[in-house]
């Protein structure tokens, strides 16, 4: 019923809760005082003492302990508000540090999905772990031994019969534990994978529309939802039944321990006052366990939570190295191989780049060029063979200092709602209006820009408010700005209009002689410039050299150069002869 991983969580919340079931405790006093306070009033309006400064006194009595129990009983819910608080930012900051462990490969062990949900909902589910059922599990054991003391000195055969039956309530809760503990597993296996879906429709919903595709994924979403429907009422039925039965056992319990002291009062073995005293605090011999049990139900769905939260947790982690500085930047990759799943993508490749080198990849589609830019930015971390930067194993070198090291820029770079500003500051928060209008310029926005807000340009969701070369074009000046010693741009200009892919392959070049390049490009007249080119074929380099000692190789880069000429002076001619054609007419 407690769980010993969750408790250690604790650290500084524990006070709350020590503080909690006091208060608790000392809202128990002031009720007993309360009751106390009512049965010597009724007793003595029924024995026909109704005046006198009895009642008065009883009022008081009453008046006073309830003012204190309000006060207890608020300070108490804060109480709980606060332990709660305490273990889910200690929580969270577990899950934020071992995600920043994880480094830049996260991705690789992670579905961003589960870890949002597992993040925010799944540790919000611990709020009643924590902020109710802990405090109610150490109440619910003090209140009845408190009331047992108090009733011993009253009539011992009632307070007997009333802790007996408290235990009860525990064991028929530990009885439907094995019943709900697999309902809710079921159950957050399917709220993950919904989350899982909807965000994967959510984020291709232009797609669904394109293709007329959206109602058929409604449909096949409306069945997830109906399956997860299903299992949230089973857990319903399961809680609801498993209530009934503590209520059961509680009012049972109570019933037979006010027989007895009705059957004492008969046989004058029980003053009336006490009997009155009793019947009033019968129940809340049981209420306390009665509320464990509610506060059970909720508590079990955060401790199934907690279950993916700790798998999470305590996943292996990539390891991190502990070289924070480099001094060359070369890099030298022997033997490298590397598979998804059992499905080899890269095969013994061996290749230097010297430091400052501006080396072009080339190779077909799927050949493994992105794969190659992901292991070299650290992003796969499963590869055989071994990469040394400045003589030092990839491996030993820090996740951050690696990062602050390579600048990797894709075609479609993620740009965040925002202003320019904001956008570019990921790059270098210290950077002042100069440096960014800098780096602007240089990445051939800064006109554009003028045109508009400047730095303030807001940027709407998913940079919808700009044009893929413009995006792509502050995407590039936030990696000027990052002013790393190596950048790996993988398609960087493609999939844009002409002008803006020349004035990025411009700004490329311009970084030339200073910067380790690696410019990972289709086309291939946009390697021209480098110092030398690695094709790749199916995972393994099929050739190395310069632009033209590969054309005069005469081997698969020249084929594939001459293709897209050939197709590119096929287009001239195409536009040539229908402009000569219209101006015949
Ligand atoms: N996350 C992944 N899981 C499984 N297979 C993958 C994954 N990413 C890529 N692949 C496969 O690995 C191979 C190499 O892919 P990669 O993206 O490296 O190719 P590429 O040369 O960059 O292609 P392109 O020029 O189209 O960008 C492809 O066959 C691809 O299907
Ligand atoms: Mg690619």
């Amino acid at each position: 019923m407690i769980d010993k991983r969750l408790m250690n969580l604790l650290q500084e919340g524990k006070k709350f809760i020590f503080a909690n079931v006091f208060l608790q405790w000392i809202c128990l006093l002031c009720n007993l005082l309360a009751m106390y306070g009512i049965a010597m009033v009724l007793s003595g309006l029924k024995l026909g003492i109704s005046g006198g400064y009895i009642p008065l006194f009883a009022f008081m009595v009453f008046t006073g302990a309830m003012v204190i129990r309000y006060f207890c009983m608020r300070l108490s819910h804060k109480m709980a508000f606060l332990s709660s608080q305490a273990v889910k930012k200690t929580l969270r900051r577990k899950i934020y540090e071992k995600l920043l462990r994880q480094g830049p490969g996260y991705e690789e062990n992670v579905k961003q999905a589960e870890i949002l949900q597992t993040a925010i909902e799944g540790v919000d589910q611990l709020e009643v772990y924590y902020g109710s059922y802990l405090p109610q599990f150490f109440y619910a054991m003090l209140a009845p031994v408190t009331l047992f003391l108090v009733l011993l000195w009253i009539d011992v055969k009632a307070a007997v019969i009333l802790l007996v039956f408290v235990p009860l309530i525990p064991v028929s809760i530990i009885f439907v534990q094995k019943w709900a503990k697999k309902l809710l597993s079921g159950y957050w296996n399917r709220y993950t994978d919904m989350g899982d879906s909807f965000l994967d429709n959510l984020r291709g919903l232009t797609t669904l529309k394109v293709y007329e595709a959206d109602e058929r994924q409604n449909i096949k979403m409306n069945a997830q939802a109906e399956a997860f429907r299903k299992a949230t009422m089973r857990v319903l039925i399961m809680q609801l039944n498993s209530i009934s039965i503590m209520d059961l056992v509680a009012y049972a319990g109570a019933a037979i321990g006010i027989i007895a002291a009705v059957t004492d009062l008969k046989n004058g073995m029980l003053s009336l006052s006490g009997c009155i005293f009793i019947l009033l605090i019968s129940v809340d011999f049981f209420l306390p366990m009665r509320q464990l049990g509610s506060y059970f139900h909720t508590a079990m769905n955060g401790m199934a939570a907690s279950d993916k939260i700790f798998a999470f947790l305590e996943a292996p982690e990539t390891e991190n190295g502990t070289v924070t500085e480099l001094h060359r930047k070369s890099l030298h990759v022997n033997h490298l191989s590397f598979s998804y799943g059992d499905r080899k993508v890269l095969d013994d490749l061996c290749f230097d780049i010297p430091e400052h080198a501006f080396v072009g990849i080339a190779g077909m589609s799927g050949s493994g060029k992105s794969t190659l830019a992901s292991i070299l930015t650290m992003r796969h971390t499963a590869y055989e063979g071994t990469i040394l930067a400045d003589d030092l194993d990839l491996k030993q070198i820090r996740h951050q200092t690696w990062s602050e090291t390579v600048t990797y820029v894709p075609s479609g770079s993620y740009l965040f709602k925002g202003t320019v500003r904001e956008n570019l500051l990921y790059a270098d928060e210290t950077a002042d209006d100069e440096r960014l209008w800098h780096v602007l310029e240089e990445a051939a926005i800064a006109d554009h820009l003028r045109t508009r807000d400047g730095l303030e340009t807001m940027i709407e969701e998913q940079a919808s408010n700009l044009s893929m070369g413009q995006r792509q074009r502050i995407a590039i000046a936030r990696a000027l700005l990052k002013d790393s010693d190596i950048y790996i741009f993988d398609e960087a200009a493609s999939g844009i209009d002409m002008e803006s892919e020349q004035m990025i392959l411009e700004t490329i070049g311009r970084l030339k002689g200073k910067k380790t390049i690696l410019l990972i490009s289709h086309r291939l007249a946009n390697l021209k410039k480098t110092d030398f080119i690695i094709v790749l074929e199916e995972g393994k380099i099929a050739e190395q050299g310069t632009h033209t000692e590969l054309l005069d190789k005469n081997g698969i880069y020249a084929r594939m150069y001459n293709q897209q000429m050939a197709l590119e002076n096929y287009g001239k001619e195409a536009d040539y002869e229908a402009f000569t054609d219209e101006s015949d007419v």
